[in-house]
């Protein structure tokens, strides 16, 4: 496995804890729902991150500050060089999908604005349901506006409707073939719950990133899978919660 230097085209910050990380190399490429994982300085394991969009050689990340590896990544600054593995993991299969449905829940919501792009140059436009807690932490609003048909929704009501996904999933109730979704567990947990036809982007604390250390395994209906290798996009009938 093979660790790519990248150079940081920019790292700015989105609100006062998500950050926008561009890395530049040549002949990147990534499938929505893939992550990279990142070698940041002085911290011994790498930490993933999924890719949020990937063209012309530059690949995006969207990270939130939650402690010391993301703190250090906020002082990397433009030209500075990292290492990074990346085309890691399973990502989303949209290939049937004409009537997606896309849910994102804080942070979850990264990876979706890679796959909703992949739909809009499909020529389709996806729903995509973004959940907050609030409404000053929400990023990336212009940009999913662009490629889909927003619907937010915020714990305390601070914009959109209010209350958690599955209430504005169903408050909402978008008709939808199937849908695509990121988020914390309890949200994936519920989304399964209410629809099976879905495929959910899981997170686990990774060792390896590459399949090696068995470190990431989840329950599923087929035994045990690593959330790096087999997923981290596994069927919303897949996993056992
Ligand atoms: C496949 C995958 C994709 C991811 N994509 C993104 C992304 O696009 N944007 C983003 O901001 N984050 C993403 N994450 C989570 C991200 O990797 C962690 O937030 C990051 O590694 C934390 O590093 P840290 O050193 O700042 O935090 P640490 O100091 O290591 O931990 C701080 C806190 O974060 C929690 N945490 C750390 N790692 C994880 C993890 N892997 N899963 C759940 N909780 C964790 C810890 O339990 C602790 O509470 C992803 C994780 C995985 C497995
Ligand atoms: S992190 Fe090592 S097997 Fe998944």
């Amino acid at each position: 496995m093979e660790c790519r230097k990248l150079i940081i085209q920019s790292n700015r910050p989105l609100n006062a804890a998500v950050w926008e990380m561009k890395l530049y190399g040549e002949n990147l490429t990534s499938a929505p729902g893939q992550f990279i994982e990142l070698e940041v300085p002085d911290c011994c394991l790498k930490r993933p991150f999924s890719v949020a969009d990937c063209r012309e050689d530059v690949l995006t990340i969207l990270y939130k500050v939650v402690g010391e590896g993301t703190k250090k990544m906020t002082a990397l600054a433009e030209g500075n060089k990292v290492c990074a593995l990346t085309n890691l993991g399973k990502g989303f299969d949209s290939s049937s999908s004409v009537q997606p449905l896309l849910v994102g829940g804080g942070i979850g919501a990264a990876p979706l604005y890679f796959l909703a792009k992949e739909f809009a140059k499909k020529g389709i436009q996806p729903v995509i349901l973004l959940a907050f807690r609030c409404a000053e932490e929400i990023y990336y609003m212009d940009e999913f506006d662009e490629v889909g048909n927003v619907l937010i929704s915020t714990d305390n009501g601070s914009l959109g409707f209010q209350g958690n996904a599955l209430d504005a999933l169903k408050e909402y109730s978008p008709n939808f073939d199937i849908y695509f979704a990121c988020g914390p567990l309890p949200m994936l947990r519920a989304l399964a719950g209410f629809s099976d036809k879905g495929q959910l982007s899981l997170e686990a604390r990774m060792g390896c990133g590459f399949g090696a250390c068995m470190g990431c395994s989840i329950i599923t209906v087929s035994g045990p899978k690593r959330v790096c290798k087999e997923g981290p996009v596994f069927a919303a009938g897949e996993v056992i919660f």
